[in-house]
């Protein structure tokens, strides 16, 4: 049975969206929906690993929709939804949690991350997070998965889980008929430039929705003046801008905005540095300035006009639910034939 290719990517609705988002995820959902077909998800049930205020989460979830949409995502022939809605991704995730080994969540950086010092007092949901993620991806055995470089860890511990899924069950998959496994091992895309956008004030930290300082991230609500106040404060060090792609070595914020500025434009830094090598990085922060406005704004604009109608995005995202169960209903009805709990 040839598998069929689908794309599936979550974004979480915790306040902040920002330019990393846009960029290491967003803008490349809208270029793969030319030749996919895709689920874009606001994963709900991942947000509240770490505790999140109810009404906040509600409109946080309609901004990352607002955001899919504005973007250029089409609702109609892609599939935007969310998480919660959708009962599969949960239940598969506990058939996950049965399937991924301790050892392997204990590798995971994000978790070590996130829960600091205070491991103790973490929730068990942030835990064991990455297996809800893998649920997401293979509840639709969905075979792509655009994300950000810090999404890597978790992609590769997907690919453990379908594939010790495999493995275990392997007999009553091929009694079904699935010859090369259930389930595929989801690749990761993570290209281009900016799979890593990093703080605007510290070129050693990524660009964070949690970062307490706003000055380190340019939000998708930003307006003009925001966007060219905070590019303009832009940490850099004291040298002109390099000719060549090594000169970016060791200079991490440089290097940062450099790949910002190709990535909004759609070109190699190495075009970026022959268009702007040797100048000085006032200049080179007032082109980004323009740039980016001229690319960002009407983004935020659209998404202004869609969050004055949250009836319409509650529409688009119970009808991607309902389209988004269709597909993942029967796969996990499978599954649990598969595993041996008896269905009806
Ligand atoms: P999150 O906000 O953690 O749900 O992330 C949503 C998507 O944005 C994921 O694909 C992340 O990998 C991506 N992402 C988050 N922060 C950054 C960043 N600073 N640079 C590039 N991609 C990012
Ligand atoms: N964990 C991802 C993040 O924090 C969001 C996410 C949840 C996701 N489920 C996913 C991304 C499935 C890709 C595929 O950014």
């Amino acid at each position: 049975m040839e598998l069929k290719q689908r794309v599936f990517s979550g974004v979480q609705p915790t306040g902040n969206l920002h330019l990393g988002n846009y960029l290491g995820a967003i803008k490349k959902f809208v270029a793969l929906q030319e030749h996919h077909d895709c689920l874009f998800c606001v994963v709900d049930l991942h947000a509240i690993t770490v505790w999140q205020d109810p009404g906040e989460l509600a409109r946080s979830t309609r901004e990352v929709t607002a955001a899919f949409l504005a973007a250029g995502i089409d609702p109609k022939q892609q599939i935007i939804f969310n998480q919660s809605q959708v009962p599969g991704h949960a239940e598969l995730a506990w058939i996950f949690n049965c399937v991924a080994r301790l050892g392997w969540l204990n590798r995971m950086t994000q978790f070590k991350e996130k829960a600091g010092k205070h491991r103790e007092n973490a929730s068990v949901g942030l835990y064991a997070y990455p297996n809800l993620m893998a649920a997401d991806i293979l509840v639709y055995r969905a075979t792509h998965v655009p994300v950000g470089a810090d999404q890597k860890q978790h992609l590769e511990l997907a690919r453990d889980i379908a594939q010790k899924f495999n493995t275990d069950f392997a007999e009553p998959i091929a009694k079904a008929g699935f010859e090369d496994g259930f389930f595929p091992l989801p690749e990761p895309l993570i290209t281009g430039p900016a799979t890593r956008v990093m703080s605007l004030r510290d070129g050693s930290k990524k660009m964070s929705k949690s970062e307490p300082s706003e000055m380190s991230r340019i939000n998708l609500s930003d307006d003009a003046d925001a966007i060219a106040k905070k590019i303009r404060k832009a940490k850099t060090d004291p040298e002109p801008l390099p000719s060549e792609l090594d000169g970016l070595d060791g200079r991490p914020e440089a290097e940062n905005l450099v790949c910002i500025y190709a990535a909004i434009a759609e070109i190699a830094p190495e075009q970026v540095l022959g268009d702007f090598g040797g100048g000085s990085f006032s200049a080179f922060k007032q082109a980004l300035v323009e740039l980016t406005v001229e690319k960002i704004s009407p983004i935020t604009n659209e998404m202004n006009k869609l969050m004055a109608n949250p009836g319409d995005i509650d529409e688009v995202l119970a009808d991607g639910s309902d389209r988004a169960n269709q597909i993942a209903e029967p796969i996990y009805r499978k599954v649990k034939e598969i595993v041996g709990f008896v269905v009806r």
